[in-house]
């Protein structure tokens, strides 16, 4: 499906849970946010039955998100049902890593593609501070777990102030060199303030090529992160809440108010 800016809308980010086993500093709080009620979180019901009806008009790349996608109960067999819908050409999640070494597997056989993992830096003590409390041999353990799953390309996030010239985020890069991994640096934005660029070596922030909306795990379709316009599926229904977030996907992005990375999903 086209927008009325003429873009294709082929690319559906899905946050599946907005509980996370870390805090990183720039997505939270220490004390944390407030949660959703568990009768708020759409089922795997809704979320396939959601991405089956997407694909039907026109989208063919699912991401799954958080918070951390992997904290949600039973999320193998939600990807094997996501992974029997028809019409996916890319099927991606992106998690912090901590609990991906035992996943890993479990994913590739239940039919995921690739992954993209959260890491800001190499220094165990930094990560520390940075996700307030996150064994960094957990994500290095998750990072070789995808890799030997398949889930390739196995790409890396990387948060960075001002520039991927800052040392932390050299030293991802290098890493990333060596262990065949693909970086994307990410300038760490504020929703709040409007201020956001473009994603280094990925696709995010660019409105004038952007391709995708998001579903959170509220059930709201968000046609553009930094924007608080928002559709319910289950007051509009799942076609009329398709068509009114892409019919409405403004032109470009301006700040955002009452959502945050930690329910949308980055
Ligand atoms: N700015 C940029 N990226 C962010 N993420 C979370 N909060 C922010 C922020 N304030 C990113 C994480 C992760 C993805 C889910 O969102 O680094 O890679
Ligand atoms: Fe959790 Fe990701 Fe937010 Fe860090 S950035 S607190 S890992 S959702």
């Amino acid at each position: 499906m086209y927008d009325r800016f003429n873009r294709k809308i082929n690319y559906l980010r899905v946050s599946i849970t907005d509980r996370c086993n870390l805090r990183c500093t720039y997505c939270m709080p220490a004390e944390g946010v407030k949660l959703l009620d568990h009768k708020d979180i759409l089922s795997f019901e809704e979320i396939v039955e959601i991405i089956s009806e997407a694909v039907g008009m026109g989208i063919t790349k699912v991401r799954i998100t958080g918070g951390e996608p992997l904290v949600r109960k039973g999320i193998i067999s939600l990807i094997e049902k996501i992974a029997t819908i028809k019409g996916i050409t890319d099927f991606g999640l992106t998690t912090n890593g901590i609990l991906l070494s035992s996943f890993a597997a479990r994913l590739a056989d239940a039919g995921l593609h690739r992954i993209n993992i959260s890491l800001d830096t190499l220094d165990p003590e930094k990560y520390r501070t940075i996700t307030r409390g996150g064994d960094i041999r957990m994500v290095f353990e998750g990072i070789e777990a995808s890799k030997k799953a398949g889930l390739t390309p196995v790409k890396i996030n990387c948060v960075v102030r001002n520039s991927s010239d800052e040392p932390d985020a050299q030293d991802v890069r290098e890493f990333c060199l060596k262990n065949g991994l693909e970086a994307r640096f990410i300038h760490e934005m504020s929703l709040t303030d409007g201020c956001f660029t473009i994603v280094e070596n990925g696709h995010g922030g660019d409105c004038q090529n952007c391709n995708r909306i998001r579903l959170t795990a509220g059930g709201m379709l968000r046609p553009c992160l930094f924007s608080d316009v928002q559709f319910s599926v289950r007051e509009l229904g799942i076609r009329e809440a398709l068509e009114t977030a892409i019919g409405q996907k403004p032109q470009k992005g301006s700040v955002n108010v009452t959502g945050g990375f930690h329910n949308i999903g980055g």
